[in-house]
């Protein structure tokens, strides 16, 4: 019997490559996510808002009526926010965890009935090497990754008894929409903090649109999906792997020092 690999986010990015990859594989595929996707797609698609129970709730309810369990869950979706503390408010902070953290959550334990009717069930969860190595002027999008590893562990130790593994994802700068998409500040250049904001997102920005093609990340969820046993989690790319391994090792005055003179 073919897989079926829930997948959220996919209209775009990461989650779009990885419906169209795992679909030609032969796996049974439902992307969701608020709008269809842009380009011409294979696999099924369902409209949901992660942020919104009703939604979500309806989402589990169609599908419940299209298949019988959830073997894969990979949770993709996700926003970017930027700008400096200082000048963003509550409802920003609050818009982003609604997003990658609670939405992540609510799919999650929205889809767990189908997820344990699967005999080795796997979660994914699309975390961020920027929730290892904090990006200043991204600091909410950095918190929101750090707590997609922390649920993901938590997660995986609950479930361990039931054969459903849990990992995350951790992907470095990847050329997707989701530069394009982030959402600025309302304040981008003030006299306190002069062009240091500016700089700071113009720095990610190029180092996102060099990054790595999305197919990368897809590549590492094929064998996740395929492997017996899961990592707590599997950061992508050798350069990224060797930043989380220093930023581990390294003083933590140090590691802050460079991270300053790269987008302080
Ligand atoms: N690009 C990078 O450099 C990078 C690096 C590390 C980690 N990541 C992570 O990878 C994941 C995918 O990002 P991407 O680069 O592929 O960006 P992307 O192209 O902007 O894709 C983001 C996806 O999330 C969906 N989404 C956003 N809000 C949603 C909501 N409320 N409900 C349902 N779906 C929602 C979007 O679809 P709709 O607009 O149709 O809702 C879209 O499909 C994110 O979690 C991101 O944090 C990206």
């Amino acid at each position: 019997m073919n897989k079926t690999v829930v997948i959220s986010g996919a209209s775009s990015g990461i989650g779009f490559t990885t419906a169209e990859f795992l679909h030609k594989k032969g796996y049974n595929v439902i992307g969701l996510s608020r709008k269809y996707p842009v380009e011409k797609y294979d696999f099924k698609y369902l409209l949901c808002d992660i942020t919104k129970d009703a939604d979500v709730d309806k989402f589990v309810d169609t599908l419940g009526k299209m298949i019988d369990q959830v073997d894969v869950l990979i949770n993709c979706a996700g926003m970017g926010v930027s700008g400096a503390i200082e000048y963003s408010s509550i409802e920003e902070a609050k818009k982003i965890f609604d997003v990658n953290v609670f939405g992540q959550i609510r799919l999650t334990k929205n889809l767990m009935p189908l997820i344990r009717k699967s005999k080795n069930a796997r979660i994914i969860n699309i975390g961020s090497v920027a929730g290892e190595i904090v990006i200043p002027f991204q600091t909410f999008y950095s918190m929101t990754k750090a707590a997609v590893s922390i649920f993901s562990e938590g997660l995986r130790i609950e479930l361990a008894p039931f054969n459903i593994q849990v990992t995350t994802v951790l992907p470095g700068d990847i050329k997707t929409n989701f530069t394009k998409n982030r959402e600025m500040p309302n304040v981008i250049e003030d006299d306190i903090y002069k062009d240091r904001i500016k700089k700071s997102l113009a720095r990610m920005a190029k180092d996102e649109e060099q990054g790595m093609h999305a197919l990368v990340v897809t590549k590492v969820i094929f064998k996740l999906i395929n492997k017996k046993t899961l990592p707590v989690a599997k950061t992508v790319g050798f350069q990224y792997k060797l930043f989380v391994l220093l930023k581990r090792i390294l003083p933590k005055r140090l590691v802050s020092y460079v991270v300053k003179k790269m987008y302080g």
